[in-house]
């Protein structure tokens, strides 16, 4: 925002702007890149969802044309939240064609890797994110996958001189002998108080050692892979979106059983297991049906027990019916 306005802040802010700015995200992003576009100012008329493709991917030529729309509209293309790894099914904006459009029109261009920036500790999953190093800016969640005692994000910045332009401030109270030769972390980001959740994260790679997290990350994407392989091979079970990393997206669908007889049928048997306490599964919805994510990640989730989660997956779906059906 303040980059594209040249500091707006040190005039009228964003009110005082003869152009609306707009932020462009995909139609899978996380609602927090909305609650974020509020909280800036920008306004939900200033926010486009941009369509996905048949693998949940934003696409480019959708957001090319949004933005050549608003600059045809009078309006101030600003920032790109792209994602790598969605919420919803870990889907993967295509970073590199994205980054291109950013530099074209000069858009900051942020990357969300909440869950998925953990993947790219190994090597073998970096593809994913061709591109990355055209990001203005990036966040992962070390509390997510690594397992970093909660909470712990991180932050990367490529320039951040544009912190601490728009967020630094030097009353006498703040001042000490150390200015100038520490980097102050209260210009970068909005708390003065701020807790050092960065040991967090040193605590936990000194604790495991980053081979020993690379391998439990391999075993969770081989445990993922697993879970797919049951569920595609088994009938009337459907994997609906293509596996990337952890997650696993399912729905049993029963013959004859459609729209919301299926959204009931889904969120029953998950209720059911996520009820018994044997595991807790987050139904949400895609292309417009309810559906099932198995996420698995946690620090002791073995193959055994994703053996024993597909078990009591077919028994709590297909015990269930047909006695569901409408
Ligand atoms: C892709 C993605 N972005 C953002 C978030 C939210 O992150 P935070 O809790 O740091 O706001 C999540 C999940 O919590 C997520 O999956």
């Amino acid at each position: 925002r303040e980059r594209t306005t040249g500091y707006s802040l040190s005039r009228g802010g964003l009110q005082a702007e003869a152009q609306p700015l707009v932020v462009y995200t995909s139609d899978q992003a996380h609602s927090s890149v909305e609650k974020a576009a509020l909280l800036a100012g920008f306004g939900r008329a200033n926010l486009r969802l941009i369509a996905h493709d048949e693998a949940y991917a934003l696409r480019p030529a959708a957001l090319e044309a949004a933005i050549c729309q608003d600059i045809r509209d009078g309006r101030k293309p600003c920032a790109i939240v792209a994602t790598a790894g969605t919420t919803i099914c870990t889907a993967f904006d295509p970073i590199d064609a994205i980054a291109a459009l950013a530099r074209q029109y000069h858009l900051w261009l942020h990357v969300d890797a909440a869950m998925a920036g953990a993947a790219m500790i190994l090597p073998e999953c970096r593809s994913l994110w061709q591109g990355i190093e055209e990001a203005d800016s990036l966040v992962f969640n070390a509390h997510k996958w690594p397992g970093a005692a909660f909470d712990c994000s991180l932050y990367y910045v490529r320039d951040p001189e544009h912190l601490i332009r728009v967020l630094s401030t030097n009353p006498s109270y703040l001042q000490s002998s150390a200015d100038g030769r520490v980097k102050n972390l209260r210009d970068w980001g909005i708390p003065l108080g701020r807790r050092f959740r960065a040991l967090k994260l040193w605590c936990l790679l000194r604790a495991e050692g980053v081979t020993n997290l690379q391998a439990r990350l391999r075993r969770d994407l081989a445990n993922a892979q697993w879970l797919a392989q049951q569920v595609s091979s088994t009938p009337l079970w459907r994997v609906l979106a293509p596996v990337r990393l952890q997650t696993v997206c399912v729905r049993h669908a029963p013959p004859g059983l459609q729209g919301q007889a299926l959204d009931r049928h889904t969120l029953a048997w998950v209720e059911r297991i996520n009820r018994s306490g044997a595991a807790y599964l987050t139904p949400a919805i895609l292309d417009g049906r309810w559906m099932v994510r198995v996420s698995i990640g946690a620090e002791t989730t073995a193959r055994e027990h994703v053996a024993a989660l597909w078990e009591r997956m077919r028994q709590e779906a297909e015990q269930a019916w047909p006695s569901q059906a409408d």
